[in-house]
């Protein structure tokens, strides 16, 4: 039996997922659209990708709590089964959190929870999701440019995500082999609720352009086309990497005149 290419995309209800779930089915995936709790967002996303000709399906699982990963991985085999499929060609480790804080001001917890969320979850989906990999396979993990950037006000949040980075190079050796690809891509700021505070605030939005190389943020769109082409038959020849798509924010000073 020929089977279609199938995908996970977890955080795939809203903002960067969501378009990477369109893109994915746009594509030709069977696309499972993970999320955290918003049913309502989910299913509107499943349902743009059915109106646009594609298939997919909802599974829900809060990451950071008791037993998520076994809800994820018991949604995905059956919506996998109610479509005739049992493996996964695509996963597209997505779902994270934002921590603001100075080291003054992070609490224990919290930064236990973003290590928890966008850590640990991705680790151990991988570890859960090998299995059903096929051959050929590609893994994606969404980290972020604040890895590179250094803004004293994002310690969590930046030190998550660059224990992310870590991923990709040793898995792509141990997976290789079987001509799966791990790489990660970089986000700068996307319009999404994640950002929502400093989009809505034009003087931020201005000074964000302003040190950006291509003179705006970023749209879901712009990250979900790299990780479309990571995740691609065309990506094939690419591993262990981290791409930036941040539209080259912070390079340096812009020279002027
Ligand atoms: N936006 C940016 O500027 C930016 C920049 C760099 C990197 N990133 C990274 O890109 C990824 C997506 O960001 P975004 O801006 O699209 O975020 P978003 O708009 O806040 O959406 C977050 C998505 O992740 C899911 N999620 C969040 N916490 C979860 C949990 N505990 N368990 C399960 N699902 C959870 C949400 O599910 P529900 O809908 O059910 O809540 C939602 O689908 C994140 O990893 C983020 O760190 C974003």
């Amino acid at each position: 039996m020929r089977h279609s290419r199938t995908a996970l995309v977890t955080g795939g209800s809203r903002g960067i997922g969501r378009a990477v779930a369109l893109r994915l089915a746009a594509d030709g995936a069977l696309v499972a659209v993970h999320y955290g709790g918003n049913e309502e967002a989910a299913a509107e996303t499943v349902e743009s990708i059915a109106k646009a000709g594609g298939r997919a399906f909802a599974v829900r699982a809060r990451f950071g709590e008791e037993g998520a990963l076994d809800q994820l991985f018991e949604g995905l085999t059956a919506g996998l089964a109610a479509h005739g499929e049992d493996g996964l060609d695509v996963l597209v480790n997505n779902a994270g959190i934002h921590l603001t804080g100075s080291i003054e001001q992070i609490t224990e917890e919290e930064f236990d929870r973003a290590m928890a969320v966008n850590v640990r979850t991705p680790v151990f989906v991988i570890q859960r999701a090998l299995p059903l990999l096929r051959d050929g396979g590609r893994i994606v993990n969404v980290a972020s440019a604040a890895t590179r950037v250094g803004s004293p006000v994002q310690i969590g949040y930046t030190v998550s995500k660059t224990a992310l980075l870590g991923l990709a190079a040793p898995l792509a050796n141990g997976l290789g082999r079987r001509g799966i690809t791990v790489n990660t891509v970089n986000p700068g700021v996307i319009r999404t609720d994640m950002t929502s505070d400093w989009t809505g605030d034009p003087q931020a939005l201005a000074g964000l352009a302003s040190i950006t190389a291509l003179g705006r943020i970023g749209l879901p769109e712009d990250v979900a086309d790299v990780v479309g082409f990571l995740a691609s038959p065309q990506g094939r020849w690419i591993t262990g990497q981290t791409v930036d798509a941040s539209g080259g924010t912070y390079l340096g000073p812009i020279p002027q005149g």
